[in-house]
């Protein structure tokens, strides 16, 4: 049976770019769309503070009212002593879901650092990481989110803030056969394939924080029967771009990744 996720992230509630009519945009789609889950990979608020967090606990909700959602807490969000609000009001800092009629196990971790842009994973968080990943069986799809990337982004400047222990972290993702990786933080959606691991950003969904020509937007991944098909969702207008497409089988009890098309998104 075909199931939609959605990958949202850097709604950052409390900007002073935050817009009203994308967000009722964004959760009338949402309910139209009427996924099966849906990921928030980080930065629900622009300084971390309680009364953002208030607004932003609404949104959840209503997120909430239409499909179960995980949420991971990016920079923003601990900025100002976030996370206290974020552990409280919002969700734990880290998550594994697992779907066991579609045959694949998300896990969420926090790559945020207090205060500071970058981020980082740590080593406690990457052996934790290690053993949930060690618990999923190979003939399942392997997911992993979190709210900064591990490599540079087109069309977002000047390079900066890629995960201090990025390269830890790729080793670790791709020795474990992690599949798909999602990601935030740059506001410029984005799909790269690294040692058959495919490392999926998205925009920012309801603000004018945007690069160049970006749009607010958001991704919708969907999965049917041997194939995941991407789309990049402008929340301006619901208008779909597809950003990849990838075929995929269960060959000798592991789950792999045997074609994928990429269509370019950025004109640089
Ligand atoms: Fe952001
Ligand atoms: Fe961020």
């Amino acid at each position: 049976m075909g199931k939609k996720i959605i990958q949202i992230s850097d709604v950052h509630f409390g900007d002073i770019t935050f817009s009203d009519v994308l967000k009722s945009n964004l959760l009338a789609q949402l309910e139209d769309a009427n996924p099966d889950l849906l990921i928030f990979a980080g930065d629900l608020t622009a300084s971390g503070f309680f009364h953002e967090y208030e607004e932003a606990c609404e949104f959840v909700d209503e997120l909430q009212s239409i499909t179960p959602a995980h949420l991971i807490p990016g920079n923003h969000d601990v900025r100002n002593v976030g996370l206290v609000h974020f552990e409280n009001l919002v969700s734990k800092r880290k998550f594994v879901h697992t779907d066991k009629s579609s045959n694949f196990t998300i896990i969420g971790l926090d790559s945020s650092e207090a205060d500071v842009s970058h981020g980082q994973i740590g080593r406690d968080q990457m052996d934790w990481l290690k053993s949930e990943l060690a618990k999923i069986p190979d003939d399942r799809a392997k997911v992993v989110t979190f709210h900064h990337h591990i490599i540079p982004i087109p069309q977002t400047g000047r390079e900066r803030n890629i995960l201090l222990d990025s390269g830890d972290l790729m080793h670790v993702l791709t020795e474990n056969g992690v599949d798909f990786v999602l990601n935030g933080h740059k506001h410029v959606p984005n799909v790269w394939m690294l040692n058959n691991m495919v490392v999926l950003n998205s925009g920012t969904a309801t603000t004018g924080k945007l690069r160049g020509n970006m749009c607010a937007s958001y991704n919708e991944l969907e999965i049917n029967d041997g194939e995941v098909l991407v789309n990049m969702v402008k929340t301006e207008n619901g208008s779909k771009k597809q950003m990849a497409h990838y075929s995929m089988e269960v060959k000798d009890e592991s789950f792999v990744i045997h074609s994928y098309t990429h269509n370019p998104i950025h004109t640089v």
